[in-house]
């Protein structure tokens, strides 16, 4: 194999794939940090018509794209493919008929061109994406909220990350989805929820905050969404202004809660800065109260820009950069994960360290 030659103060040229949910993407990333390319390759217009991810077409669709959008992310990094140095993975946690297909791809390019596969875990890249556009201060404290994840972490190095707390039921993309779709608004409803939000007053409904105790890092969000439920059976059809209201309350009660839980932990980490990254780090009120209440507090919020948010492959060659740079591959019998675990139950016996 093409042994990791360039480690050593060179620079380095993965080729990223991201395939966990609706999203196809390719990218090339040089050191982790500089996008060559990436290129994302979208279903949500497929799923929309049914209201969700629909896994099995999300594989289906995945297949098709796969080798248009590599090779396309390679044509647009203006690099050839035989100074590609690695092929860095999503395996995990994500739909595993989805992530087969990029793992699969995966596999054969390295094995084909004789370059190291790297494993990376989806929720870590998601905050590494902040590296791609800033220089964050280790420690920082990572919030990584999308649609089917909700998760708290210690992040110690580029390479290094402690769970603090994770939601024991719904994430916060998925709480806001499905309370779209009980409000009748199109899939993925927090992009609709946002935006109605906007014209709405954040103070019209006493939506619950849940779990807010000191006593864990721990979230949980299928209570709010529940409320809005039932406060819809009390009050069925809403007009216009009454709709925009319950969007705002609602939104409020989930950022509001976010915010909160994330400060908290900052604080008794003693860190300085925090990342927010995931789907749902589009949010524009998420983005404004955190910054709102973490900096007033002295603490640095950095939230990638929007693209960098929602599922994409540079995130993924950016942990992938950093891996490889310290000498983390995987062999070619890595498999895929659904949920999110431990990590040292992650990968095992097929994570090798080379350096
Ligand atoms: O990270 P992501 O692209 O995919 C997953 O890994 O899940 O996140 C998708 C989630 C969806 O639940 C979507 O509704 C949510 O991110 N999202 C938003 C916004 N934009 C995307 N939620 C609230 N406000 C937004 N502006
Ligand atoms: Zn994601």
């Amino acid at each position: 194999m093409k042994e990791s030659s360039k480690i050593d103060g060179m620079s380095s040229n993965l080729l990223a794939i991201e395939s966990s949910c609706d999203e196809t993407s390719a990218a090339v990333i040089q050191d982790g940090t500089k996008v060559l390319s990436n290129i994302v390759a979208s279903q949500i217009d497929i799923h929309k018509e049914y209201g969700g991810v629909v896994p099995e077409i999300a594989s289906r669709k995945h297949v098709e794209l796969i080798m248009p959008v590599v090779d396309k992310a390679i044509k647009e990094s203006g690099i050839k493919r035989e100074d590609i140095d690695g092929v860095a993975v999503t395996h995990g946690p994500g739909l595993i008929g989805a992530l087969m297909v990029g793992l699969s791809t995966a596999k054969a390019i390295a094995f084909g061109l004789n370059i190291p596969l790297i494993g990376v875990n989806h929720l870590e890249a998601h905050m590494s994406a902040v590296h791609l556009e800033n220089e964050v201060p280790f420690p920082f404290v990572g919030l990584v909220v999308s649609g089917g994840h909700t998760s708290l972490y210690l992040v110690k190095s580029h390479t290094e990350f402690e769970m603090l707390g994770k939601t024991r039921d719904d994430a916060a993309g998925e709480a806001f989805d499905k309370a779209a779709k009980i409000m009748g608004l199109p899939y993925p409803g927090g992009i609709e929820i946002d935006k109605l939000a906007k014209e709405g007053n954040r103070g019209a409904i006493p939506f619950p905050r849940p779990f807010m105790t000191t006593s864990t890092f721990d979230f949980s969000f299928s209570g709010v969404k529940t409320s809005v439920l039932y406060y819809l059976r009390k009050h069925p059809d809403p007009n216009n202004k009454e709709l925009k209201d319950i969007c705002a309350s609602y939104q409020e009660a989930i950022v509001e809660t976010l915010v909160d839980k994330t400060l908290l932990a900052a604080k008794e980490n003693h860190v300085k800065s925090v990342v927010i990254a995931g789907g749902v780090a589009c949010n524009s009120r998420l983005r404004e109260l955190s910054k709102e209440k973490l900096e007033e507090e002295g603490i640095s919020v950095y939230i990638p820009s929007p693209k960098y948010c929602t599922d994409n492959a540079a995130m993924i060659g950016s942990l992938g950069g950093f891996m490889f740079k310290n000498g983390t591959t995987s062999k070619l019998s890595l498999t895929p994960f659904s949920t999110s675990r431990p990590k040292q139950a992650r990968g095992r016996g097929s994570q090798t360290k080379t350096a």
